[in-house]
């Protein structure tokens, strides 16, 4: 099958929660453009009807973003509804009618991954998949082998270069930008690597909890909801070599390199944490071991890092809400003493604003040999204006551009490296909100220690862990 235009778009969970926060938004801001121009049909099973469809997207739009008048009315005109429980094979007999004569439907899963398997199978028993692509919402699995199971499952109906595993993170204009950044400069080449970069930290700190979402939270917990998926995405644009072609699978090559050349995170190099207060969010057990904070130190055995640690670090209810890479720079072997030197460092702040700066040392004003510490900036610019990742991921998904996906390899790479340590139910330590997790994170914190963004500014403040 050609690269050929989807030319119906299907989504399942029409009256979810992911419909109503991302989906509606995204297909208005599709029509907008002019880059959806094919009949979508919500599938749910909810008893509803068309026109209920539409007034639940009109009401998703006027919380999300805001609702454009023509381009909604567009949209409701492209809107089509099937109601029935994916069991039911009428259901999917509905679904074929509505389809008419689309050969190279794209079906959106939106819904819980338990459902995945049914709706699969109807969907090949009723001549829907037949030509058509998937499209499936992270999280891939809760484990290696459960991974496999759903990518047999995905196979058994669809071609690997029809299957779409959405992880927003690569719709992510910021996160693309990190590979402009690498490939674009001849001088970035020269540093990144061994010789010049001691450790490389990213944070994703969230100054919000659960948002009553604690019933999939706790099933979830940071490692899986952000780190294996999202954060990984962003290990691989920094840690990549250049592909040799522009084409998906030469850049979805190399970042399955990296991962490979990953071990297995050990028990010593993660510490978990759970912010006070969690265990009363609704859906969340009382004695709950989910992690809603993570740090973690781990390797990558490459010929470009062997010895270079990396160091993530994510959760919930913490000071800002900020995702930033730090690399810090190996010392020179100057004669000025140790004690004054501030590292050099590259900053990536990948939101809420998006920056490149490189942190650098100068003399400082007056006599004698005081030393300062500045940020020579290459890009600030604030977020907004641009496409929002869904709408991003979407479109590509239904031109049939799997760059911005994560191929089976890739993801089952990922599960690898974090699936031993979570089964091994690390301990969990407890942390107030508003502080950067529990003081236990002292053990995989890098030399120097954690640079906390601090947002407003966006200033960078090197500072040890606080408890
Ligand atoms: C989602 C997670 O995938 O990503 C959330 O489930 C998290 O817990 C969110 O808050 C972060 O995405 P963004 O685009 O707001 O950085």
């Amino acid at each position: 099958m050609t690269n050929s235009h989807s030319d119906a778009l299907v989504f399942f969970g029409a009256t979810g929660d992911l419909a109503y926060k991302k989906i509606f938004p995204a297909l208005q801001a599709m029509v907008k453009r002019g880059h959806l121009n094919v009949p979508v049909v919500g599938v749910a099973k909810a008893g509803w009807n068309l026109d209920q469809l539409r007034a639940r997207a009109h009401d998703s739009l006027e919380k999300h973003g805001g609702v454009d008048t023509a381009a909604f009315e567009k949209l409701s005109g492209l809107l089509r509804y099937v109601d029935g429980d994916y069991q039911d094979p009428a259901t999917f007999a509905a679904l074929r009618k509505e389809l008419k004569d689309a050969h190279r439907p794209a079906h959106y899963l939106a819904i819980p991954p338990v459902l995945f398997e049914t709706v699969v199978e109807q969907l090949a028993k009723s001549n829907c998949a037949s030509g058509a692509r998937v499209i499936v919402e992270k999280p891939f699995g809760h484990d290696l082998t459960s991974a496999r199971d759903l990518n047999k499952v995905l196979l058994g109906a669809f071609d690997e270069a029809d299957i779409f595993r959405i992880d927003h993170y690569l719709g992510k204009r910021p996160v693309n930008n990190m590979l402009v950044f690498r490939f674009a400069n001849a001088f970035a080449e020269a540093f990144w690597n061994r010789n010049y970069i001691e450790s490389v930290q990213i944070t994703m700190a969230e100054d919000f909890g659960v948002q009553g979402r604690g019933g999939f939270y706790d099933q979830t917990g940071t490692i899986c909801d952000v780190i294996q998926n999202h954060l990984f995405q962003v290990l691989s644009n920094l840690a990549m070599e250049p592909p040799v072609r522009s084409d998906s699978e030469s850049v979805r090559d190399e970042k399955v390199k990296v991962l490979k050349a990953i071990p297995p995170i050990e028990e010593k190099n993660l510490v978990r944490g759970q912010f006070r207060g969690y265990r009363d969010e609704h859906g969340v057990a009382k004695d709950s071991q989910t992690e809603t904070f993570a740090a973690l130190k781990l390797e990558i055995n490459s010929w470009r890092w062997k010895g270079v640690p990396f160091y993530i670090r994510a959760g919930k209810c913490l000071p800002v809400t900020c995702t930033e890479i730090v690399g810090k720079f190996r010392k020179p072997p100057t004669l000025i003493p140790d004690s004054v030197l501030t590292e050099n460092h590259l900053r990536l702040r990948l939101s809420p604003e998006v920056t490149i700066a490189m942190g650098m040392m100068s003399l400082a004003p007056g006599e004698g040999l005081s030393l300062q510490t500045g940020e020579m900036v290459a890009s600030r610019s604030p977020r907004g204006g641009e496409m929002d990742a869904y709408e991003r991921v979407l479109g590509a998904a239904m031109e049939g551009d799997a760059t911005l996906f994560a191929r089976e390899d890739y993801v089952e790479e990922a599960w690898r490296i974090v699936d031993p340590v979570l089964k091994k139910n690390t301990p969990i330590y407890q942390y107030a909100s508003n502080i950067w997790g529990p003081g236990e994170v002292e053990r995989v914190t890098p030399a120097g220690g954690w640079s906390n963004p601090t947002v407003g500014q966006d200033a960078l403040s090197v500072a040890s862990q606080a408890a």
